[in-house]
This record gives C-alpha cells, structure tokens and sequence, in this order.
C-alpha cells in the first residue's frame, strides 16, 4: 500500500473514501465535527437517528454523502476514550481494513491522531495503522491456481496530519513499510511447505536478500565445513535428512567495522518430525512451522536492511530437517558439540537446542555487543503462557528489559520466565556432561538452561516463540512475529 502525507483541514478532504472516528457515546471526532459543521449537520443527524452509537469496531459506510469531493463516508467507532487501549486500537484499523477491502474505493484518507489512545503519540499512532494496514493486506495465495482478480482493493492511503508533524510521520510510515516488507518475507517463508523450503532453498533466499545490497553479505556453510568445526551436535540432527544441512550468516553492516554487532540466531528446522522419537501425527503438518526462528532473522534484516539503519547486525540461521532414517540419530546417542561439551541425546525431538548450540558456540567469533536467539523450541511455553507473549529467558538483566520494553512499545509480547540454577539439575546425564531433556516440569526453562551452558562468553537472550510464531485453525498462518519486537529493540539501539 501507498501513503501520501496531506495536511489539508477535513472539510476540504479529496478522497474515495473519508474516515472519521466517532467515540462512544456518539461524539465525533474534531474532522468529524469539521465535515458536519460544512454540509448541514450530515453527521450530527445520523449519529441522532441512532445508527452509529460508537462503540469499538462500529462501522457505518455512507456510500454517497453528497459532500464535495468526497465519494465515501467511513464512519468507524472507537468505543469510550476513557476505556480505549492498544487492543481496541487494533480493532479500529482491523475495522476500517476489512471494510475498505470490500469498497471500489482505491484511496482513502485518514486522521491517525483523533483515534483517542492515552500513553501514544502520534508516531506511535501513525506507525501502528501503517503496520496494521499493510500487514491486512497479506495473502499467501501462490500456491493456488485460483488467485483473486489483481487491482481490487485498497492501492493509496492519504494519512492526514498536522504540517509540523510531517516528518515525523515521514518517518514512522518509512519504519512501518520496513518492517511489514521484514514480515512479509518472514511470513512467506514459514508459510511455504517444507518439500519447498528446505534448507538449500533457505540458503539460495539469503543469497537474494543480499542481491543488489551492498551492506548485506552471506556465508553459507557446508556440512563438510561443520565437520571441519566439529559441530557434532548440529550434524547429529541432520544424520537422518537427505536434505543437506546449512549454516546461513547473513550480515548487515550499516556501521564502523570496529563496532560491535547485534547477532541473532534463528532455529531453522524446515520439517520438524521429531527423528526417531518419532511425533504424534496430529497437527504434524505445523511443524513445517519450526524454521520460524531463521525466518524472523531473514525478516528483521530485511526491515533493518531497507531502513538503512547504521548499526551491525548478524543473522546466524542453522537450518536442518529432523528425519527418522537408518542413519539417524538414536536416544541414547551421545554426540560431542563445537564448544568440547558432550550430550546425551534421550528425545531425538529435543532437536532445535542441538542445532541451536553450535550456532550459538560460532556466534562468539563475531565479538558480539549481545546475542539473540529465536526459535519454536518447547511446546511447553504454550503452556506456560498461551500464545499472546513470546517467552523470553537469558543471562542479562538489562538485555532481557531491554527486550521486553520493545515489546510493549511495538505491540509484539514478550514474558520472561525464571532461568535458574537450581534448573540445570534437570539436565544432569549419567554418561555424558548434559542430556538434551530436562523432563516434563518447566520444559522451555530446561531447554533455556541447555543453551545457557553455550553462552556463558556473551550477553545473551533466548526468545522460545512456539506459541506465537504461527496461528492454527482456520487462519492458520505464520503471523511474522517477532520481527516487530526485534526491529524496535534494533531499532532503541541506535536512538539511545
Ligand atoms: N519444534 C518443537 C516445539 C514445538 C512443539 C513448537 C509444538 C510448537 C508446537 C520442538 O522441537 C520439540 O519437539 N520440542 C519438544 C521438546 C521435548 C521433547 C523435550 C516438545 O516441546 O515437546
Ligand atoms: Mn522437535
Ligand atoms: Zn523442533
């Protein structure tokens, strides 16, 4: 979707379709009070008859209002402004999506600043439509014979503000488009089957991110190569794949070479089938879902990528399948990781720490300023959290915070989950340093302590986004999370 800036006084609109906000209980908006005043009381007595009381998500279209230069009217309620939160704020944009999808309008125009939300200014408010816009717009359709007519559908936004705002709003679209452009991709990649996106073709789409940017540079390394590093836990998850394994590094400079980079790690499972420990078949098609880790690193480099940003940033994605096989590995099998610790291997479904280890061992030789990993590693912080937070662990206080308060700022949740000591005895083996499962109680904690004992030389966080990285049911669909989250921490990066 387009944006254009206009800064014109509502009465004097020009549009398909005008969007005014009316608050609970009946109370237009200052554009609105503005168009009303110009044409008779249009709006007041509509608003009188009863037909728009305001509540959250209300919706009344006036498909041809007779006032000048305007072909719609969108009427859309916010509910009361004492009671208006980030969550009625979404179903407002949502509402107005939704409808303008189904019009023939092709432009529309709208007054981000009147939607009453304490506690947001108004790039906050500008920004979050932007997002929310663009992200209703996407469909995963490429796969279908039967795709719908092109052309149909929203194509111009004009988002009305006061001049003195202009640059602010300049910016705050130009970071919305980045990172819906970052989610887009990390959606498109977690949507795409798993006979489609193996690792090799994981690879060959590092390659075209970096295509034609001379900031972005990618390594990718062989399984030869990982022999050669003795990555034995990495190897020990792809023994049972005839799809080769890959170490993608993908790195953006926008800064000083000298200056330290933020490193993400993203677990790129492309099929998750649990190896030998073998998974139930309900739902197993999900776990073409697993590489949602790596596709958020793909899209946050992307965001970060078209934004330009002056900062380093480098996205480490080991990628694998985990297939049962003749060769596969067996629970009981205890392999040697890069860092010299050996594991014994119990559930061959543990997989996602196993690659995850190597990858976060090879993170230190970029001298990282903090190291993030993002992976759908435990079932069980859907337990612990339901899907709305992602969980978050980590060995610094002000990294996690840090996390967490870009969370609240972008919308995208995070909550953390205690990492510890008295954990790592769950991980205790009796015949090699760790065993890969900790047992059933506090399995995300466990699994954070696992990779605890590979980052002991940096600052590092682990966000565990099994519940949030994908929807089931009838939307099922990757949701691009959490690009958002790891943009705006990028992003707080270089503001402070
Ligand atoms: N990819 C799964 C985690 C997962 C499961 C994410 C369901 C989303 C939905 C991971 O590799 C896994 O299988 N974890 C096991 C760990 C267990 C064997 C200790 C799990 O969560 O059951
Ligand atoms: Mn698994
Ligand atoms: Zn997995």
């Amino acid at each position: 979707m387009e944006f254009v800036l206009k800064h014109n006084t509502a009465e004097k609109a020009r549009s398909a379709c005008q969007i005014i906000t009316v608050s609970q209980p009946r109370k237009l908006s200052a554009s609105g009070q503005l168009v009303d005043k110009a044409n008779k009381g249009i709006l007041s007595a509509i608003l009188k008859n009863g037909d728009m009381e305001g509540k959250t998500g209300q919706i009344l279209l006036l498909p041809s209002t007779g006032i000048t230069g305007v072909q719609r009217l969108l009427l859309v309620g916010c509910g009361k402004e004492s009671e208006m939160n980030e969550r009625s704020f979404e179903r407002v944009i949502d509402a107005i999506a939704s409808t303008l999808a189904s019009t023939g309008a092709r432009d529309a125009e709208i007054y981000p600043g009147e939607i009453p939300l304490k506690g947001r200014d108004l790039a906050w408010k500008v920004r979050q439509a932007s997002l929310l816009l663009n992200n209703s717009e996407y469909r995963f359709d490429s796969l279908k014979s039967d795709k719908p007519a092109a052309g149909k559908g929203l194509r111009k936004l004009a988002v009305n503000v006061a001049k003195k705002d202009a640059a602010l709003a300049t910016q705050a679209i130009a970071e919305a488009s980045a990172i819906s452009a970052g989610m887009t991709l990390t959606r498109d990649l977690g949507n795409l089957p798993a006979n489609i996106c193996t690792p090799t073709y994981l690879a060959r789409q590092a390659r075209d991110l970096a295509r034609g940017d001379k900031r972005l540079r990618v390594s990718v390394l062989e399984e030869a190569d990982m022999k050669r590093l003795k990555m034995g836990s990495l190897l020990s998850v792809s023994a049972g794949s005839r799809q080769p394994a890959k170490l993608i590094t993908i790195e953006y400079r926008g800064a000083a070479a000298a200056e330290q980079p933020v490193v993400l790690v993203g677990k790129g499972v492309t099929f998750d089938t649990g190896g030998i420990s073998l998974k139930p078949g309900q739902a197993m098609d999900e776990m073409k879902y697993d590489m949602c880790g790596a596709a958020s690193v793909f899209g946050t480099l992307k965001a970060v990528a078209q934004m330009q940003l002056a900062i380093n940033v480098v996205g480490i994605i080991p990628t694998t399948e985990n297939m049962p096989d003749g060769i596969a590995t067996k629970p009981g099998d205890i392999v040697t990781s890069m860092s010299g610790q050996t594991i014994e291997i119990l559930n061959t479904d543990a997989e996602g720490r196993l690659i995850l280890c190597d990858a976060l061992t090879y993170a230190a030789k970029f001298k990282p300023r903090c190291v993030i990993d993002i992976a759908t590693l435990t079932g069980a912080v859907i337990i612990a959290l339901g899907k709305i937070p992602s969980g978050v662990m980590g060995n610094n206080a002000a990294l996690i915070n840090d996390l967490i308060k870009s969370g609240h700022q972008i919308e995208d949740k995070i909550w953390e989950l205690p990492l510890w000591e008295e954990y790592q005895d769950q991980l205790k083996s009796n015949f090699a340093d760790m065993a890969n499962i900790g047992g059933r109680d506090g399995g995300s904690i466990t699994a954070a302590c696992f990779l605890a004992r590979f980052t002991r030389d940096y600052k590092w966080a682990h966000l565990d986004i099994a519940g949030t990285a994908w929807k089931s049911g009838d939307n099922k669909g990757a949701t691009g999370r959490p690009v958002p989250l790891l943009t705006q921490y990028i992003l707080n990066q270089i503001k402070s």
